[in-house]
């Protein structure tokens, strides 16, 4: 789940019963899976100010924490908010860097990022196709050159589920098959 200042008023405990009522929601199903949950926090200002104050964040695994941007700005506290959170012990993640237009657009700063050694996780999705072919190429740019150790599905309904079908067929499959993902390790 989201959490985001304005849009997305998430917390911690909000999560954390609604995987409650998801894992009760599965178990009366008689389905047999784990299921864990932690946030994909918005970098921004307020989120910057939680961090130095110490606020409990959801985290997962070995506390890594996942963040992200808006599509199209990049926002001017990016790399404090990365070095913040060094500075606290977390783990940063970054999600789906290949669908940031800004990132796309400034080589320098992605250079600055794997420089940082920053984790990146990719949208499985992007390798499709799904999002556009800008977003494709970038997402093969990033296998490539940045430390990508997550993936994840963005996988919001079953039309999400059907094109994650058509994955095996992208030129990129069997590399990430045989890449060491951190998702395993959870
Ligand atoms: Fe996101």
């Amino acid at each position: 789940p989201h959490i985001m200042s304005e849009y997305y008023r998430n917390t911690p405990e909000i999560i954390q019963m609604g995987l409650e009522d998801l894992r009760k929601a599965v178990k009366n199903e008689g389905i047999e899976i784990e299921i864990d949950a932690a946030a994909e926090y918005y970098m921004d200002e307020i989120f910057l100010e939680k961090v130095k104050a110490g606020e409990e964040l959801l985290t997962f695994g070995d506390n890594y924490i996942l963040v992200e941007t808006g599509f199209i700005n990049r926002p001017q506290m990016l790399l404090e908010i990365f070095f913040h959170l060094e500075m606290a012990g977390y783990k940063p993640v970054f999600a789906h860097p290949e669908r940031y237009q800004y990132l796309v657009a400034d080589k320098d700063l992605l250079q600055d990022l794997i420089d940082r050694n920053i984790i990146f996780q990719i949208n499985l999705l992007s390798l499709t196709g799904f999002y556009s072919k800008q977003v494709k190429d970038f997402a093969e740019t990033l296998l490539e050159k940045a430390n990508v150790r997550f993936f994840g599905t963005d996988c919001h309904n079953s039309r999400y589920l059907d094109m994650l079908e058509t994955l095996p067929k992208s030129k990129t499959f069997e590399k990430i098959r045989h890449s060491e993902w951190l998702n395993i390790s959870l």
